[in-house]
């Protein structure tokens, strides 16, 4: 069946349309989007699909393919307050609860979700729901915001629906995408320019190694860390790590506790490379940012601390493998590697990585290439 058949099937009427937005990788800028800092993510094509109608009343109605017998959630926009929803419901409906709080007119939907983009892979698939439901719900009323204005919506609904205090790289990256390159965002002033990634014009792919090790960001160490860093930004005296600099860290080693310090070293170079990578990548291409995958493996192994053992393989088992440069990709404690290789290695890489994970008891990796697709956007 398609989307719309299943729509109508569920609704008892046809929606308007389908729109759809991607998922992401992080080539570069972890941990840097709450800190006011720079990320270099792209879209990715994988993408996740809304069929979407428009309601008179205030009630939305959402139901998905993947979630239990097709059972349609209900709630009613003016009765919502933030937290109410759990479960994947938070996403969607959240967007629409963060319109009706951001000031926009808007009533009910009705909302179909599908989803090609891995859960719980660190590829954002909760962001390509938000971002789907925001870039549907925009054109159907008529509120004509920017893709960025959509991505705040979008990391609102994440921060107080679902409770994850993210940042907002992975919703600018679903919808500010374009085939064949990178966004390079500055996340204080929202400001992006699109950097080219030719991978397949130089003979490269890049692999994302999901380890299966599933994460939330809802809990935990991903807040903890954010904790860390505004604690590092206060005692230092700046509104965000974003305005520290690689010549400050001697300073920061002084007054900051070591594991303080240490958070606040990995925001600070990781922000050095994220500029250096698209300055190479205007230069040379897209080879040349390989060491500076590596080093923000490193830098967020032993400084941000928030890989994990399979994390760490899928690294040391596809650079050993021939991959040029490899790193954790997303917020970390689980999810996925990206591996930047040549592609007439990509099999050997995989197998390499796969027979690893094997001999050290792992689940079984899912090692796929992604490369840079369009953003979100109305597909019927
Ligand atoms: C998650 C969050 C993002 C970002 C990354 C880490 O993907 O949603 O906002 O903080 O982690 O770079």
């Amino acid at each position: 069946m398609t989307l719309v058949q299943e729509f109508e099937d569920r609704f008892g009427h046809a929606p308007i349309g389908v729109w759809a937005a991607p998922g992401r990788v992080n080539v570069i800028g972890e941990h840097t989007d709450y800190n006011d800092g720079f990320v270099l993510p792209f879209a990715i094509d994988r993408a996740t699909s809304v069929a979407a109608s428009v309601r008179e009343d205030s009630t939305v109605r959402v139901s998905s393919t993947f979630s239990d017998s097709g059972e349609v959630i209900v709630s009613d926009l003016d009765e919502l307050s933030a937290g109410d929803v759990d479960g994947w419901a938070a996403y969607p409906v959240g967007v629409l609860w963060a319109l009706r709080q951001a000031g926009h007119q808007l009533k009910g939907m009705d909302l179909l979700i599908d989803s090609q983009v891995p859960v719980g892979a660190g590829l954002s698939s909760s962001a390509a729901i938000e971002c789907a439901v925001a870039v549907a719900a925009n054109e159907l009323y008529e509120l004509g915001l920017s893709g960025s204005e959509l991505a705040l919506i979008g990391q609102r609904a994440e921060n107080e629906m679902v409770g994850a205090p993210t940042g907002v790289m992975d919703q600018s990256a679903s919808l500010l995408g374009k085939v064949g390159h990178a966004v390079f965002l500055d996340c204080r002033s929202q400001h992006a320019e699109l950097v080219p990634l030719p991978l397949q014009e130089n003979g490269l792919a890049l692999l994302v190694i999901d380890t299966r090790v599933s994460h939330s960001h809802a809990t935990g160490g991903y807040a903890a860390r954010r904790r860390a860093c505004e604690i590092g930004a206060d005692v230092m005296g700046v509104r965000a790590l974003r305005d520290l600099s690689e010549d400050d860290l001697e300073e920061a080693s002084g007054l900051l506790d070591d594991e303080t310090f240490r958070r606040v070293r990995h925001v600070v170079t990781e922000n050095a490379r994220v500029q250096a990578a698209v300055e190479l990548l205007h230069a040379e291409g897209p080879q040349a940012i390989a060491p500076l995958l590596d080093a923000s493996h490193v830098s967020m192994r032993d400084d941000f601390e928030i890989s994990c053992a399979e994390l760490d393989l899928a690294v040391e088992s596809s650079r050993k493998a021939g991959a040029l440069g490899s790193r954790m990709t997303g917020g970390g404690f689980g999810g996925s590697a990206i591996a930047l290789v040549q592609v007439e290695d990509i099999d050997r890489v995989s197998s390499a990585v796969t027979a690893a994970f094997a001999e050290a008891g792992f689940t079984e990796p899912a090692i796929f290439a992604v490369s840079p697709a369009e953003g979100a956007g109305r597909v019927s």
